[in-house]
Formats: C-alpha cells, sequence, structure tokens
C-alpha cells in the first residue's frame, strides 16, 4: 500500500546553481579508471548543464605515453560509456579544446615545469586567471612527490591572493590513525585547510544533502529525532558486487577502513548532529565533528558484542586473493553516541559487499506505542512502530510506515507506507556525486568535503576495533552465503536487544 506525496512542480524556485568561477583542473593520475568512468563524465555533465565558465580547462597528467589527441580520444569514450548526458558533436566540441596531457614522473621535477608552462598557456589562451584545482586520483603514496613537486615550481599559491590554488585528495585517507595524522601532517605542510578538498563521494549523493534538509527544514520531524522518541537507528550500505577487479586494494583495506571509517560515519554524523548554526561549511562540519567526538570509545571488553565481522563465501577464491585472507567484506555495529540527545538510543551500522541486494539506507525507528487501545493484549502486539527510511540509493526517496486501520468490520490495525520517490518527485534520476563536488571544489565551498579533524577523530574511534578484528587469533571470520543479509552472527547481535535489521 502506498501513499503518494504530490510535489508541485509548478511554481518551484529555480534551483540556484552558481557558475564556477574561471579555473584549469589538473588532474593527476588522469589515466586511471576514475577519471574515464567518474571525473570526466561528471565534468561533461556539468558542461552541458552550463555550470562551466568559458575559461575552463582540465590538465590530465600521468606516467603513461599518451599525447594530448589520445587523451582527448579516450576521454570522450569514456564520456559516451558513462555520462549522464548524452555525448554529442555539438557539446564535445566546446569541450574538447580545453583538454591538454602531460606526461611525467611524478618524482621528476620536470614534469611540474612542464605542467606549470601549459598552465600559463592555458591562462593564456582561456583566461583561467591562474585559478588551479589540483586532483590527485594516485594512490596515497603518490601524494607527497606530487605536493613537493607543485610547491617547488610555485603552482601553489597561498590562500588569500588574486587567484587560488586547492587540492582535491581522494579517499582512503590513511589506513590508520597513525597514517590519517602523518597524511594530514603532509599535506598541511603545503597547503592551508582552506586549500584542501578531502573527498568522500558519499557527501555528494543528492540524498545524502538532503538528510540535513529532512532534519531542519521541516517542522514536523526534528522535534522527534532524539531520545524522546527514537527507539533505534539503522545505516545500511549493503552492495550486491563482490570485490571485483580491485582486490589488490580491497585486501589490505577490509570493509572497515573501505565503508565504515569514511561513508557510514560521515552518514551516521548528518544523521545525529546537532542543527548548526548557519550553512557555512565550518559550521555544519563543526557539528559533525562533534558526534563523532560523542561516540563511545570501544573497549577490548565491548568490541566482542557490538561488532560482527564476516567474508563471503567464495572471497579467498577471488582473483588476487590469499587462499588464507581474513579481510572482512561485512561488518554490522552497535554504536552509542553519548551526548544529551542520543544518550541509549544505538546505531547499528552495517557494510558489505555480496549481500541479498544494492541498497544504502538510513531508518529511524520510532519507540512502540504504549499499551495498545485496539482489542487485545494480542493485537497490540502487533502494532508496528512508525519508521523513517530515508533510502540513499538506489530508488532514492524518503519512506514512512505507520499503521492504519484496515477497511472493514473489525477493528485491525496494519502498516501502511507513504513512499516519495525522487524519480516521481523531481522528474528524474538525481546528479551523480562527482558533478557536485567538482563543481563546489571550484567555487570553494568545503561543506560537502572532509575536515582534517573529523578524519582525524573517525580515524581515532574506529582505530580499537581495527586492533582488536586483526589482533592475535581473529582469523576465525563468520563467512557469510553470497546474496544474503550477511552472517547470522550479525542477526544474533541486533536480535539480543530484541531488535531485528531492516532487511528491505
Ligand atoms: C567506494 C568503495 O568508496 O565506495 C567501494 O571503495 C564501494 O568498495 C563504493 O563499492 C560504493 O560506492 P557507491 O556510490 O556505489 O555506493
Amino acid at each position: 500500500m502506498a501513499t503518494r506525496v504530490e510535489v508541485p512542480l509548478e511554481g518551484r524556485p529555480p534551483a540556484r546553481t552558481a557558475k564556477s568561477p574561471p579555473c584549469a583542473l589538473v588532474v593527476f593520475g588522469a589515466t586511471g579508471d576514475l577519471t574515464r568512468r567518474k571525473l570526466m563524465p561528471a565534468l561533461y555533465t556539468l558542461a552541458t548543464g552550463g555550470h562551466l565558465p568559458d575559461a575552463f580547462a582540465v590538465v590530465g597528467c600521468a606516467r603513461r605515453d599518451w599525447d594530448r589527441a589520445g587523451f582527448a580520444g579516450r576521454m570522450r569514450e569514456g564520456v559516451d560509456e558513462f555520462s549522464r548526458s548524452k555525448l554529442t558533436d555539438e557539446a564535445w566540441s566546446w569541450f574538447e579544446p580545453r583538454l591538454e596531457y602531460v606526461r611525467g614522473e611524478f618524482h621528476d621535477e620536470a614534469t611540474f615545469a612542464r605542467l606549470r608552462q601549459t598552465l600559463e598557456d592555458i591562462d593564456g589562451r582561456l583566461g583561467t586567471a591562474g585559478n588551479r584545482l589540483f586532483y590527485l586520483a594516485v594512490p596515497p603514496d603518490e601524494f607527497e612527490p606530487i605536493l613537493r613537486g607543485l610547491r617547488a615550481v610555485g603552482l601553489v599559491a597561498p590562500p588569500g591572493g588574486s587567484a587560488y590554488s586547492r587540492v582535491i585528495i581522494e579517499k582512503p585517507f590513511g589506513t590508520s590513525l597513525e597514517t590519517a595524522r602523518e597524511l594530514n601532517a603532509l599535506v598541511g605542510g603545503v597547503l592551508d585547510e582552506s586549500q584542501t578538498f578531502r573527498i568522500d563521494h558519499y557527501l555528494g549523493k543528492e540524498t545524502v544533502q538532503n538528510i540535513m534538509v529532512f532534519r531542519f527544514a521541516n517542522s514536523i520531524f526534528e522535534p522527534l529525532w532524539n531520545r524522546r522518541h527514537v527507539d533505534h537507528v539503522q545505516i545500511t550500505a549493503a552492495e550486491s558486487v563482490g570485490v571485483g577487479t580491485r582486490s589488490r586494494f580491497y585486501e589490505s583495506t577490509g570493509v572497515l577502513r573501505d565503508i565504515v571509517q569514511n561513508h557510514l560515519l560521515e552518514v551516521l554524523s548528518l544523521t545525529a548532529m546537532e542543527p548548526p548554526n548557519t550553512g557555512h561549511a565550518d559550521d555544519v562540519r563543526g557539528e559533525k565533528l562533534q558526534v563523532l567526538r560523542a561516540l563511545r570509545p570501544p573497549w577490548s571488553d565491548t568490541v566482542p558484542s557490538d561488532v560482527v565481522m564476516g567474508q563471503y563465501g567464495g572471497y579467498r577464491a577471488e582473483p588476487g586473493v590469499s587462499p588464507t585472507s581474513t579481510t572482512p567484506t561485512f561488518a554490522a555495529l552497535r554504536v552509542h553516541i553519548d551526548n544529551w540527545r542520543w544518550q541509549g538510543v544505538p546505531f547499528y551500522l552495517r557494510a558489505g559487499k555480496r549481500m541479498a541486494k544494492r541498497v544504502t539506507e538510513v531508518s529511524i525507528h520510532m519507540q512502540p506505542i504504549p499499551l495498545s487501545l485496539f482489542g487485545s493484549g494480542d493485537l497490540c502486539e502487533h502494532v508496528e512502530p512508525n519508521v523513517f527510511t530515508l533510502r540513499i540509493q538506489p530508488e532514492e526517496g524518503i519512506q514512512l510506515s505507520f499503521s492504519a486501520k484496515l477497511p472493514g468490520h473489525d477493528f485491525t490495525v496494519t502498516p501502511v507506507v507513504m513512499d516519495m520517490k525522487y524519480t516521481e518527485a523531481f522528474g528524474g534520476e538525481p546528479p551523480e556525486a562527482y558533478e557536485r563536488l567538482l563543481l563546489d571544489a571550484m567555487r570553494g565551498d568545503a561543506t560537502l568535503f572532509s575536515r582534517r579533524d573529523a578524519v582525524e577523530a573517525s580515524w581515532a574511534w574506529i582505530q580499537p576495533i581495527l586492533d582488536w578484528c586483526e589482533g592475535p587469533g581473529r582469523s576465525d571470520l563468520p563467512v557469510y552465503e553470497p546474496g544474503s543479509w550477511g552472517p547470522a552472527e550479525a542477526d544474533r547481535m541486533i536480535q539480543r536487544d530484541r531488535r531485528q535489521w531492516r532487511n528491505p
């Protein structure tokens, strides 16, 4: 039973999308998959939507022996295959002359001298005004030579001048608290924090941004969003795919570093934070940080009951995976936020690969009603508590489940659902996360990027869990059936609290 929420389309104010100022974007590692599959299609879609200025260029910088024409040709194929907006000759004829390629090793200063020359030529030809955005789409061990190279040839100007220099860094931001601190110190030695844009692509998803709007732009939900009304919260990020071709990366990463430390904790912070004073980047990020700081630290005697790890059956036979691998592909955690709003309300987090279906959602489970008015005590047992579900992906939307009287001559109570779907309400799929994030970095808006203190706070919280899971004698990972909702141990963890996972 579904009730559609009507969203008036007429009379809605036009979206306020400020164009990027002039900008030359340099992508280090431009021959990799990320550029072809995500960055270039996102830039092309921004271009077709009129969000990029004429004074715009992309410079690919990598080791491979490509030239400008070869780079442009491959980027065209990527756009054709992956872009949200259709590749047309007309749009491509605007885009293509704005692509450049610089070949070189990252530890070679000559590479950066050539890059500098290319950027100066672009400034002269297209009017990009010295504004530079550097995207590090490379493994973390290449960050250092690149940052040093940029500094050596004077391509990183301090903030406050007439032109900007900013750097976008891809996750993972370290592999532990210690390495995250080292990485932040390295970046901080070359750049001011205001020039540093750490990408967590979850924050660019429309539905993740909407968590704040849902909570703070509606007066009816916020009064309920606390320990007086909420029984518990579940956040699930389930993928149906396995490790695919990324086993080398995944073997040394595992689900806690790949998804929980970043994507899930970002979603948790947005779900649990206090209303910020303003929508400015540092107010929003400051409130999110408060949530991370209020997370109850895991202890060696609480981790065994609050954390379940698992590995999907067949993972060890995947190409590139060790036959004795103990890398977890699934995690379920019970998390506590020790603050005024959430004390006593557990947050259950769950992430995994090769699960029953691809679904990411946040569900807010309201407290059950007190003794029922309706019929016998037996019937009361069947009145389901209300649940708000924020569907992050796919089938993006928001659902509210509530109880209604089943039509008929008896007083039978049954659950029904109000269902808002993005495609129906707004007529189309939401934009790709990278479109928004690239545009924001060009506009200098860091709200949707992770700040140094929050990155360190999330590592500080998860480190004891990593230490425990990777400690001696922890090789007995439960194995779960591919295509299931994870190991039975995860069900038992939540059932001990007399609750159930919502398996949509
Ligand atoms: C990435 C992880 O950050 O997020 C991948 O490294 C994962 O392992 C991906 O598959 C999931 O992203 P999305 O947008 O498909 O949910």
